[in-house]
């Protein structure tokens, strides 16, 4: 497992190891992607039935200014990843984004749609997924969005702190997407790596919502006295432009026989649990 401790990945070892699996999470420090011998001895040594790369650059604005290491995590790093496990005959899953397509659609979209991606993140994402797809013959890619889980940084841990410091909570309405709990996703993940052939997978939560109607749940869920605005994108520039509609179909998990993800509403609902059972950081 690559990408640990971060959200995905964190949650990725700790249902693994529920489930029985025996996991082995990497942190950057022990395994960096962009390292192809450091990643071929880590595959060597540690003999894995697969390997899930959740390593990434995941600051989209700020991969606009530095789109060249971005792009060394997210697609060099995958395909030296993707290149170790098909030496291995081993497994490869590549995280990917709803950030490869451009925000045109109006209904949710399916995994072989034609990604177009607008930000310097998007891109990298894509050329990660090229790159998986080609040097890795047994690949499985997953495509989420929007994702939140542990200690963040995260949409929810953000509106909540800034909750805390502003009467009021200005958020962007025009974006249309799935937020997705990664306890949630986790366990979708490791079931796919055990039943799904090869290819491209779209899981997300189900349902649809904006960045506003999903910080107003947020905020009606802690019950905190805040008022929450909606504004347009053109309010609240941001270096990297972001998909207008970005809902991922997840066809083929559903065409595994699979049930589909719950909704993104009961995912916010088990994550505000969570961090209540967790108690303060
Ligand atoms: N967050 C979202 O909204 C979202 C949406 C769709 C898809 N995704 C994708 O989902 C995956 C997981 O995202 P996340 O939110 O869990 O990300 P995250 O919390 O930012 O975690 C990323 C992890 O990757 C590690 N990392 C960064 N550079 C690395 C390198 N060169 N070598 C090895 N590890 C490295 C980070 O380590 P450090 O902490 O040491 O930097 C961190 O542990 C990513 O592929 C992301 O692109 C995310």
């Amino acid at each position: 497992m690559l990408g640990t401790p971060g959200q995905l990945g964190g949650d990725l070892v700790d249902e693994g190891i529920r489930q029985g699996h025996e996991m082995v999470g990497l942190t950057q420090a022990e395994c960096d992607v962009t390292d192809g011998a450091a990643v071929e001895r880590a595959v060597g040594e540690i003999r894995p039935q697969a390997v899930i790369n959740a390593a990434a650059w995941t600051r989209v604005d700020a991969a606009e200014e530095h789109e060249a290491a971005a792009e060394a995590v997210n697609a060099t790093g995958a395909g030296l990843v993707a290149a170790a496990c098909a030496a291995a005959g081993i497994r490869c899953c590549y995280v990917s984004t709803d950030y490869v397509f451009d925000g045109t659609a109006t209904s949710p979209i399916p995994e072989n749609t034609m990604a177009a991606p607008r930000s310097a993140y998007g891109r990298t994402k894509w050329h990660g997924e090229v790159a998986v797809r080609e040097r890795s013959p047994d690949h499985v890619i997953v495509r989420t969005s929007w994702l939140y889980g542990r200690q963040g940084p995260n949409f929810v841990l953000t509106m909540l702190r800034l909750a805390s410091e502003r009467p009021e909570l200005r958020v962007v309405a025009d974006q249309h997407g799935a937020p997705t709990w990664t306890g949630h996703l986790a366990p979708a993940m490791l079931r796919l790596l055990d039943v799904g052939p090869p290819g491209t997978y779209h899981l997300t939560n189900s349902g649809v919502t904006t960045w506003y109607d999903f910080a107003d749940a947020i905020i009606r869920a802690r019950g905190v006295p805040v008022e929450v605005v909606p504004i347009t994108s053109a309010e609240y520039p941001t270096p990297a432009v972001r998909p207008a509609y970005s809902v991922l179909d997840n066809r083929a998990w559903r065409d595994l026989g699979e049930p589909p993800l719950p909704d993104w509403q009961a995912g916010l609902d088990a994550y505000l649990a969570s961090l209540d059972s967790a108690g303060p950081p």
